[in-house]
């Protein structure tokens, strides 16, 4: 196993190239089961989990190039219907083959994918959703089991929570379906716009793209599509809040700031000076010194509301602040595992229940330690803080790190920092 070693105390400068999104490549790859043919996908990741996702889809018989950023995939012979629990337990988003499988095959076999580090996360909603749409689902064995007489029926959907995957799942399944679904209190992630365009380039018909309700006339076949996987706006707002972690300045590019409107706000209640291009965000400090962040409050929300998936980041952030302030998740029940980490390197950190407050100690608040990756967005929660940490840090287990950031090391060393891969 590996873990990453990182020399804080420098201040990260210069611009850094944000890769496509992991949570659009993976429902835009699942998305390719739904017409058999060659379709093409552009601005890819390479991550540990679109490699797992690309396996699982080997396994149901999908072939597939990668050339540089771009993935050709070939979904004309499906050979199987069935996601194994080995795959499905190492990453939950391949319960994302549900409804495709299930609308072109008429069967879906698909392991439950069981809690993980951040929480229960069920699968509930997807399930209902699809039963909804008259498909029978058992659960056997630890596995969903979903079939279908015929085609899927379009019929209304509720969701109680917006569930991003749940509308994706839901989505890839009524475009097939026979007559008009109407998901409501839908997910409204730039991601799910994404696979809508998708979608609709391999001839479906959906409305209400960026809204809480969507409505798809299903269709009786769709084409091979060619399409480009969104800017990852979360590593965006990783290496935005990395920079100014380390007091430093910088530019993200290859990025989408219309993705980022809560971020771009709260950095700029810290006092930061954020300027938005049309791919790019570059921020730097106001000319009086010493350099110092204003402490800002968050509670993570669904979009257009501050992501779960940057609130580990921005407490490492808060916790060089110069006063107090509270964050708030409301997404998921454990998503807290980086503040015991956080308090190794020093950080004042006291949870609350659903909430953590936070007493910041300024930016040169926090010093070097060995802490221990519990999942993608906390690992890099503690990236940050040993970025902007006196000493050396050492991280184990970063595993966790490839599944979402591409090319991290590289990244990091373009914008000065001292870090680096050992064994352990
Ligand atoms: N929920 C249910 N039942 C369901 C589905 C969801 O109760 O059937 C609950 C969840 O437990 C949670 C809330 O609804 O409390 C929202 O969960 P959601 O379904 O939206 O999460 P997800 O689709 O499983 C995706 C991302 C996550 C991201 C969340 C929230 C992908 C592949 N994953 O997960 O990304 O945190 O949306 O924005 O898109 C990450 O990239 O690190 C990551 C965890």
């Amino acid at each position: 196993m590996e873990k990453l070693i990182v020399e804080g105390g420098v201040a990260l400068q210069g611009t850094v190239r944000i890769s496509g999104a992991k949570n659009a490549a993976l429902p835009l790859i699942a998305a390719t089961l739904l017409a058999p043919g060659r379709h093409r996908l552009g601005n890819v990741p390479n991550l540990r989990d679109t490699r797992t996702f690309l396996k699982l889809m080997e396994n149901l018989g999908v072939r597939h190039e990668r050339l540089g950023d771009v993935l050709t995939i070939d979904s004309t012979d499906l050979r199987s219907a069935e996601a194994p629990y080995d795959l499905v337990k190492t990453m939950r988003a391949s319960v994302l083959v549900l409804g495709p499988l299930l609308t072109r095959m008429g069967k879906a076999k698909v392991s439950m994918p069981g809690g993980c580090a951040i929480g229960a996360r069920p699968i509930n909603f997807h399930i209902t959703g699809l039963e909804k749409l008259g498909a029978t689902c058992r659960l056997e064995r630890g596995y969903v089991d979903a079939e279908i007489d015929g085609r899927l029926q379009g019929d209304t959907v509720y969701f109680d929570i917006p569930t991003v995957t749940g509308t994706e799942n839901l989505l890839m399944a009524a475009v097939l379906a026979e007559g008009t679904t109407i998901l409501k209190n839908a997910a409204r992630e730039p991601e799910i716009a994404n696979l809508i365009d998708m979608l609709t380039g391999m001839g479906a018909r959906i409305e209400g793209r960026n809204t809480d309700r969507l409505t798809i006339h299903g269709v009786d076949e769709l084409r091979p599509a060619d399409c480009d996987i969104i800017p990852d706006r979360i590593e965006a707002g990783t290496y935005l809040i990395a920079i100014a972690a380390t007091g430093g300045e910088g530019t993200i590019t290859h990025c989408n700031p219309a993705h980022l409107p809560s971020l771009l706000e709260k950095l700029r209640l810290t006092g930061l000076i954020v300027d938005e291009g049309d791919s790019t965000v570059s921020i730097r400090w106001p000319k009086t010194k010493p350099r110092s962040l204003k402490s800002v409050d968050i509670k993570t929300m669904p979009y257009p509301g501050y992501p779960t998936d940057l609130q580990a980041q921005f407490m490492a952030l808060m916790a060089l602040s110069t006063d107090v302030c509270v964050i708030t998740e409301t997404i998921f029940e454990n998503r807290f595992m980086h503040v015991a980490e956080l308090q190794r390197m020093g950080a004042d950190i006291r949870i609350d229940g659903h909430s953590c407050v936070i007493n910041g100690h300024g930016l040169q608040g926090l010093s070097g330690a060995q802490v221990m990756a519990t999942d993608l967005r906390a690992s890099s929660s503690l990236v940050i803080a040993g970025l902007a940490a006196s000493g050396r840090t050492e991280i184990s287990r970063i595993y966790h790190l490839e599944r979402g950031y591409e090319n991290l090391v590289e990244k990091l060393t373009g914008l000065g920092a001292r870090v680096w891969k050992e064994q352990e």
